[in-house]
């Protein structure tokens, strides 16, 4: 694994656990963790429960032993290492989104193809795919219980940078992560509800601003939490947005919106999903994430009504492998299932998804919203990913 901070800590939990969990044709072995700090990676490779600890991310691509590299860094450093390690014929766990460029994207993607035919898989963590009541709704759409989808609202809104006196950490630097509100948190409900629906964005419109546009300089920053060197800290320019908000065609006739902000005060990871079909609706919100509200229109008319489902039962996805009904889960159980099916894939020679050809094609979406962004909300296209990515 490569990086140990909120990623590194939240991956380093799934690894531990998976296999005490889920019965599985292979065992993960947490070997060797970088990070670029030895006291700090020391201290992580101890606290995470990894064997071995460099300061160069080299030394995994160059072990015989190793054959899973997992991503956990920021954006900047995604496609240099992924590249690498696939070339190397590792497979690859990557975190999102999976590179700061559409170029970027494409080449991992293509180094992607190159190295399955030669048996190395990989995936993008898209984890929220994972949360049973997230699986559970692709499977309502899928299984046509929703009839056909006619809107699609999506919100992921955070409060984290609400002050002005909160530094500029690498998530509000273009250079290191590609962009921002949209990037981190837009690309999750881009995913998913490309994911649920089985349909793709196809073209968008587009505003985003940065509210605050210069900001103290952090002496040290780790994860979501910096500190300032006193009030007479430098400043520096944030050259990310703060908050993008679009409207979207999907190619099976669906309208949607989407919002994703780090200005939305009071809200700490608000992820709230509502699609409305002909024959139904689905709401999922990540805060209560082991409910699903569903409205059934196909019920007596005296009947009909949101109806909220307890997604514990052991036929919900991944749930007969946790505990008795009603006893639920949580945020870093969708990485324990992340890994579950990563491995499970491995092991049978078959392809994880998201692959990153579907990674990319959530790179082409940031890519069109900030394109009509910067063209006065003009409607852009989504450009083709030019391979045959599955959804
Ligand atoms: N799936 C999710 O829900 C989710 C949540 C948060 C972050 N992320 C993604 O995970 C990635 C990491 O984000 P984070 O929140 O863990 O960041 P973080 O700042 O908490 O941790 C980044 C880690 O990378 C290390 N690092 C940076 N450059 C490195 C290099 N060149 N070599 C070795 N180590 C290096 C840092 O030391 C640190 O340990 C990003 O792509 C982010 O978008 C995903």
């Amino acid at each position: 694994m490569v990086g140990y901070a909120f990623m590194g800590a939240a991956h380093s939990q799934a690894w531990r656990t998976v296999n005490r969990v889920f019965d599985l044709p292979a065992r993960a072995r947490m070997a060797l963790i970088c990070g670029r700090d030895t006291a700090k990676v020391a201290d992580a490779a101890d606290r995470l429960g990894w064997d071995a600890y460099t300061t160069d991310w080299r030394d995994l691509i160059n072990r015989d032993d190793i054959d899973v590299v997992d991503i956990c860094t920021p954006g900047d450093s995604h496609a240099e290492i992924a590249l690498a390690a696939l070339a190397a014929g590792k497979h690859v766990l990557c975190e999102k989104p999976l590179a700061n460029t559409v170029e970027e994207a494409r080449a991992m993607t293509a180094a992607a193809d190159v190295a399955r035919a030669a048996g190395a898989r990989s995936m993008c963590g898209f984890n929220y795919r994972r949360v049973p009541a997230v699986t559970m709704m692709r499977q309502l759409v899928a299984d046509g219980r929703l009839g056909v989808i006619r809107h699609v609202r999506a919100t992921y809104l955070q409060d984290w940078i609400v002050d002005p006196q909160f530094p500029l950490v690498w998530r509000l630097q273009k250079d290191r992560a590609g962009s921002g509100a949209l990037g981190d948190i837009g690309a999750h409900i881009i995913d998913l509800t490309q994911y649920v629906t089985g349909q793709r964005i196809s073209g968008v419109s587009a505003v985003t601003e940065t509210f605050v546009k210069e900001r103290p300089l952090p002496a040290e920053s780790s994860g979501l939490a910096a500190t300032v060197d006193g009030q007479t800290a430098p400043t520096g320019t944030v050259t990310v947005d703060d908050a993008a908000v679009f409207v979207a065609r999907l190619d099976g006739g669906a309208l949607a919106t989407y919002e994703a902000s780090r200005f939305a005060t009071g809200r700490k990871n608000g992820l709230r999903v509502e699609i409305n079909g002909s024959l139904g609706s689905v709401v999922f919100d990540l805060e209560r994430l082991n409910e699903l509200e569903f409205y059934d229109a196909t019920r007596p008319t005296a009947e009909q009504g949101f109806s909220r489902i307890l997604v514990t039962e052991g036929e919900h996805p991944y749930m007969s492998a946790w505990w008795p009904p009603g006893h639920i889960i949580g945020y870093e159980h969708s990485f324990t299932h992340e890994m579950r099916d990563f491995i499970e894939a491995v092991a049978t020679g078959v392809d994880p998804t998201p692959s990153f050809a579907d990674a990319l094609q959530v790179q082409l979406v940031l890519d069109a919203v900030a394109r009509s962004a910067e063209l006065g909300s003009s409607w852009a296209e989504v450009a083709p990913t030019l391979t045959a990515a599955g959804v």
